[in-house]
């Protein structure tokens, strides 16, 4: 049920449960960080495969410690910027920190999230929430209560409503090699972002073969069913498909002319974060709608725009 009872959720989880919870970037399937039978829920019912770790989420930087061996110096500027915040930290983890959470990894991604409910459920509880975010494996990432509830109904006991998610996209994801910060995951905060407070930032470019670093990062992700285009010509994608039903995922205002089945503009006036905040709530729509394509019109690549392209380019095939 999609519930604000905050007991019936710490009553949940501590029986082992699993608990839909809010947060800034997207909704989170929770479970007690300590409890493997409850962490094996997750994987179950979001079909996910064993070798993608969870991401801890805790209520305050005191409890780091509890769970990183080792935080390196750039690790502790990063969490005091951002946290709480859209941004993880994989360190080195504590013995202690379940392999269930870590995929049998010597790292664990951790994050505090920003968002008032959550924080407050987490104070409630003397252990860590393992969560990640709350759609079936592969799909896009639920932004409201009712996202989840569409996916998974009365599977998960309570799916704590708050409100929608104001960022819109994942955390970012910054793990450290020789104490240098490597980007696992382009998310919430800009590359840019992180590097104001970091200088140097290691970035692997997938496209030349490295290894993937972060298992989240496949190249086929946060995907509608709905065959989905990315462009920047969004005439000539409208040129190949005469005969189709069309939805048509803007960044601006543009194309107003253009006859198409459906159409969803991310922000009116080219604003990167209030387009982050409408992104998966307007994938979600058009994917309701049985149309034969999705065109939709890459993002100029800077700033939060590089994020939202990130999941554009997962969620798409090439033209
Ligand atoms: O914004 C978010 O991060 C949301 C909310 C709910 O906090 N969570 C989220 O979780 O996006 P998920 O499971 O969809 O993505 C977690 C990512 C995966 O790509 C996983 O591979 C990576 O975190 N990850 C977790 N532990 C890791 C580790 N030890 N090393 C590298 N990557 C890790
Ligand atoms: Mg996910």
């Amino acid at each position: 049920m999609i519930t604000t009872d905050l007991h019936k959720a710490v009553e949940t989880l501590m029986k082992g449960e699993l608990v839909a919870i809010p947060t800034e970037t997207v909704y989170g399937l929770a479970a007690n960080a300590t409890d493997d039978e409850a962490l094996k829920k997750i994987y179950a019912l979001k079909n996910r495969p064993f070798y993608n770790p969870l991401i801890l989420h805790i209520s305050s930087l005191k409890k780091l410690a509890t769970i990183a061996a080792e935080i390196p110096s750039a690790a502790l500027k990063l969490a005091e910027a951002f946290w709480p915040g859209p941004l993880t930290l994989v360190l080195k983890k504590q013995s202690g920190i379940s392999n269930v959470v870590t995929s049998g990894k010597e790292t664990v991604a951790v994050r505090i999230p920003d968002h008032p409910l959550t924080l407050e459920l987490l104070s409630r509880l003397d252990f860590p929430l393992a969560a990640p975010s709350a759609n079936p494996f592969g799909q896009i990432s639920p932004t409201s209560a009712q996202h989840v509830y569409d996916y998974f109904g009365e599977n998960i006991e309570v799916i704590l409503d708050g409100g929608e998610c104001q960022k819109g996209i994942e955390s970012t994801i910054v793990g450290f090699e020789n104490d240098i910060p490597v980007l696992y995951r382009l998310g919430s905060v800009s590359l840019e972002d992180i590097q104001r407070v970091v200088g140097e930032v290691l970035v692997y470019n997938q496209e030349s073969g490295n290894e993937i670093k972060s298992p989240g990062m496949l190249a086929s992700h946060y995907a509608p069913r709905t065959t989905t285009y990315l462009t920047q010509d969004v005439d000539a994608a409208l040129n190949l498909y005469p005969d189709k039903k069309i939805g048509l995922l803007l960044f601006q205002n543009t194309f107003e002319n253009s006859e198409v089945s459906a159409r969803e503009v991310l922000s009116i006036n080219g604003d990167f974060e209030e387009a982050a905040r409408n992104l998966y709530a307007a994938m979600h729509r058009l994917d309701h709608l049985s149309l034969d394509v999705i065109i939709a019109q890459e993002l100029p690549n800077t700033g939060l725009g590089k994020s939202i392209n990130d999941r554009l380019t997962r969620a798409s095939k090439k033209i």
